[in-house]
């Protein structure tokens, strides 16, 4: 077979092709497939004069290179980990006269021999990604064109602004300091090279690993293809397969890591503003939010604390007794993250340490005359760490040594676009030079136009790897404004300088659902909106959404109004306090859902398509009917109106199965499984590749929401199958008031509840609640289960069997419910000694209970819903109800 492949690579050029060149301005088009050789795990050639070479890492997983004068590009990255970057899977050489061809078990790949385009199908012939024509460079830059299908969509992309599907809209990365950017201002932030193509219940994976300005193009300039290019740098880009979008997102996951389990702390309410000072109105705010009993976990300090806002000063006028602040916080249950943004003063001879050990340690970027970089930022004339060199960056973490000793909780990086003053580019000039030394990457120097995406990400790897050296057994809490792929192995994100209005509430939606999708797992919006001062109305609508998103954080600019919860009247101020205090109650089942994400990559918040990938007849997400609508982790649908502020009755849109509501625990809806044509195809399995060492979900559910039989489409494409296709037989309408928020619980679910803290210092006093939704027997996504993760909150003990993991499962058989609640896995102790489980879903006038095979008093059960509470033996209990 190789002998045959290398027999077939002399190879004719077709007539639309050139001759290599080298100019650096003119066009190179790569059409003339001259060599190739086949590769254990994969292919490599030469078109036009250029390398190229396709190897697949999984089976599921390709990574395709290019590099011009028959030379691949460096294999380094700064996204992908070196152990997905370095797997290698082997393939099955296929060729035939028209192409250079190979398969894995999930994947075939073709060459065109005669044009240099490149195919790829799953081993069932469905296409996943073709080019439209061969690959052009004008001098370094260069696009790939990319056959658009006509429902495709597009997801990811991180927090870009704009409607949850990219198609039609065109993206560029570069990462910018946007105050009060719009729904169409782009590029913001950050730089997250990676989108998800969904087709028809299929999935397919792309990250482009380019850190210059790349850009991305979903049918903006044509109709039927899709494009992303950049100015220069490599060709470098990771295509992986699903089907379902769920598999991707794992698969993305195990390219470039997952976000580490956060401190439970994080999860809690936090209150911020630009800036709390002097220290006493830091003491106030904590008071405060105590007397109203706002339940909340941090308070933050932003950049006034400092001195002439010099990072990693306090100024002691303001705060004359910072570390006792500290304490006193931390005596009433508040942790405190401090800004520390990377411009250090530019203060020679000043006993300025940062910049002293910096200039000595020569840690700044240069200009090109290797002169230090100087520029205005908060402080005045500022210096930047080049945080490429690991050297630079190691020295950057001594920098917190201190503030982690006062007791500073976590950190937060912002400005790292990086922001400068007083120039047009509001950032660093292009020809800054950062003189790179990284494991895995030539020692060389690279401009910042090589750079400028990854400075953020880099800067917020020095501080979270600093962070755990200075308290290894302390899982750090880094929050950053600008990232690339991967940032989020060092830190939180939120998504920049929003505005009070309610588009903008309306925008934080899809903005976290994609950095979700985008890796990004743990991330919020400036609750409330950053610029200008909410209405009071908005502000409540607010907190009431983010109480159900993955960073609760209540944050604004300087000079507008006052914006925590208790602003604008008591009316206000108990409903924002009902949320908040909702979300504490939901602390374990949104620690579990943190603790699945730190394993799977499966984010907080998610669109429904993501596990409802076949919920439409014809295959498109389900979220392009559903307006606002999100999950909040695997079982909970938070279905605010598509405008916040809409006063007309709206239609709820859900995926298949039981839906109950989860502020009275009624059952909400069955949707049933209507289908428009598929139920007449036959019924086959999908194929799921098997990868060893890939992520996978708490349960081994990656599948449940899968369909499993397909039909021909126009395109030639078989739709993945959706005998799930839903269609709510009746709608359910719901009026929009000020204090409701509809929130759904899926049939089937089991979900832990604790009861009411004030802080997550406080241990619960009480049984843990364990809500079981009963689902219909047979009806679609009924299998009943639940998972709750607890562990210290703080350390990594639970990496030595420090935690506690129970599995739960229900039944319903022979008009008796059953109800499995697993051991108590691991040796973490939980604060609970009883348990408390409520049974929606399922009633009974006079239930009879047995635990463990022994009847439970009359007395002790509760009807209507069925409510128990029973001594946890922590070795398992079987419930059985009738
Ligand atoms: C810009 C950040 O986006 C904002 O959140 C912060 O308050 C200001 N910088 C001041 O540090």
């Amino acid at each position: 077979m190789q002998k045959a492949l290398v027999l077939l690579t002399l190879l004719t050029a077709p007539a639309f092709a050139q001759q290599p060149v080298q100019q650096s301005d003119q066009t190179l088009t790569l059409s003339r497939v001259e060599k190739s050789h086949p590769l254990p795990n994969g292919l490599s050639a030469t078109i036009s004069g250029a390398a190229l070479e396709i190897t697949a890492l999984r089976p599921d997983v390709l990574r395709i290179r290019i590099g011009r004068n028959n030379q691949l590009p460096e294999d380094a990255s700064w996204a992908v980990l070196p152990a997905a970057r370095t797997s290698t899977s082997p393939v099955t050489l296929d060729s035939s006269p028209d192409s250079i061809s190979f398969h894995t078990e999930a994947l075939r790949v073709s060459l065109n021999r005669r044009n240099g385009t490149l195919r790829v199908t799953d081993t069932a012939g469905h296409l996943l990604q073709q080019d439209t024509r061969p690959v052009e460079y004008h001098g370094s830059s260069f696009r790939l064109y990319k056959t658009m299908q006509p429902d495709e969509h597009f997801f990811g992309l991180g927090d870009k602004t704009g409607p949850l599907d990219r198609r039609n809209q065109a993206f560029t990365d570069w990462n910018t300091d946007y105050f009060g950017f719009q729904e169409s201002s782009d590029p913001i932030y950050k730089s997250i090279p990676f989108f998800i193509s969904f087709n028809q219940g299929r999935a397919l994976g792309v990250l482009f690993d380019n850190t210059f300005r790349a850009s991305f193009d979903f049918g903006k300039e044509f109709s039927n293809a899709y494009s992303f290019g950049a100015p220069d740098g490599p060709i470098d880009y990771y295509l992986f397969y699903g089907p379902t979008p769920r598999h991707v997102v794992e698969t993305y996951a195990w390219l470039t890591g997952p976000s580490p389990l956060p401190p439970l702390w994080t999860l809690g309410f936090q209150q911020s503003r630009y800036s709390y000072y002097p220290e006493q109105r830091v003491l106030d705010i904590a008071d405060r939010l105590r007397e109203d009993k706002i339940p909340s976990d941090a308070l933050y300090l932003d950049i006034d604390y400092q001195l002439k806002n010099r990072p990693f000063t306090v100024d002691p006028a303001t705060f004359p007794t910072f570390t006792n602040m500290i304490d006193e916080l931390a005596k009433k249950h508040f942790h405190v993250v401090a800004i520390t943004d990377l411009h250090i003063a530019h203060l020679p001879n000043a006993n300025y340490a940062p910049y002293d050990t910096g200039a000595a340690g020569d840690h700044f970027v240069k200009n090109p005359d290797g002169t230090t970089y100087v520029a205005p930022v908060w402080p005045g004339p500022a210096v930047f760490p080049d945080f490429t060199q690991s050297q630079s960056r190691d020295w950057w973490g001594t920098l917190y040594t201190q503030f982690y000793k006062d007791g500073i909780a976590g950190f937060w990086n912002d400005m790292n676009e990086p922001a400068v003053f007083q120039t047009p580019t509001k950032t660093m000039p292009d020809n800054i030079q950062h003189r790179i030394n990284e494991p895995g990457f030539k020692p060389r120097t690279a401009t910042h136009l090589e750079i400028h995406n990854v400075f953020g990400m880099q800067n917020t790897r020095a501080t979270y790897e600093g962070l755990l050296k200075l308290k290894p057994d302390q899982r750090p809490f880094v929050l950053t404004r600008a990232s690339y792929a991967g940032g989020q192995r060092y830190a939180a994100t939120w998504t920049g300088d929003n505005s009070s209005t309610w588009n903008h509430l309306r925008m934080t939606t899809p903005m976290l659902l994609n950095l979700g999708l985008s890796g990004f797992g743990v991330s919020g919006a400036d609750v409330g909106g950053f610029a200008g001062t909410p209405q009071p109305d908005l502000l409540t609508k607010w907190l009431e959404i983010a109480a159900f998103q993955p960073i609760d954080r209540d944050h604004t600019a300087k000079g507008t109004g006052d914006q925590e919860p208790w602003i604008h009247g008591l009316t206000h101020e108990s409903i924002r306090r009902h949320f908040i205090e909702e979300r504490y109650r939901l602390l374990p089942y949104l620690y579990t859902t943190a603790e699945e994400m730190s394993r799977t990559g499966l984010p907080i918040v998610r669109p429904l398509f993501l596990d409802f990938p076949n919920a439409t007849p014809d295959g498109h997400p389900l979220d392009l009917d559903a307006g606002g609508e999100f999950l909040f982790g695997p079982d909970i649908l938070v279905a605010p109106p598509a405008y916040p502020d809409m006063l007309d009755p709206y239609e709820l849109k859900l995926p298949p199965g039981d839906w109950y509501d989860y502020w009275s625990g009624a059952h909400a809806a069955h949707i049933t499984a209507t289908t428009t044509r598929d139920l007449e195809q036959p019924l086959a399995a999908t194929t799921k590749p098997h990868t060893p060492g890939a992520p996978s979900s708490t349960r081994d559910d990656a599948s449940r929401h899968e369909a499993k039989v397909g039909s021909q489409d126009a395109s030639g494409n078989q739709p993945l199958p959706n005998p799930l296709a839903s269609a709510t037989p009746h709608p359910i309408l719901i009026t929009p008031t000020l204090e409701t928020l509809p929130v759904y619980v899926r049939g089937g679910a089991i979900i832990p509840i604790q009861p009411l803290v004030q802080s997550t210092d406080e241990k619960p006093q009480g049984p843990l609640t364990l809500r079981v939704y009963a689902p219909t027997p047979g009806s679609p996504n009924s299998d009943c289960h639940g998972t709750l993760y607890q562990d210290d909150g703080i350390s990594f003990a639970f990496r030595n069997g420090s935690y506690l993991r129970i599995d739960s499962t229900c039944q319903i058989t022979n008009n008796q419910l059953q109800i499995h609640i697993g051991k108590h896995e691991g040796t973490f102790q939980p604060w609970w000694h009883d348990l408390r489980i409520e049974i929606y879903g399922y009633n009974s006038t006079a239930p009879i209970a047995s635990a463990n095979n022994q009847p439970v008093p009359a007395s002790a059960i509760q009807s209507n819903p069925i409510i128990l509470t029973l001594p946890d033996p922590g070795t398992g209990l079987e419930l059985i109800l009738k």
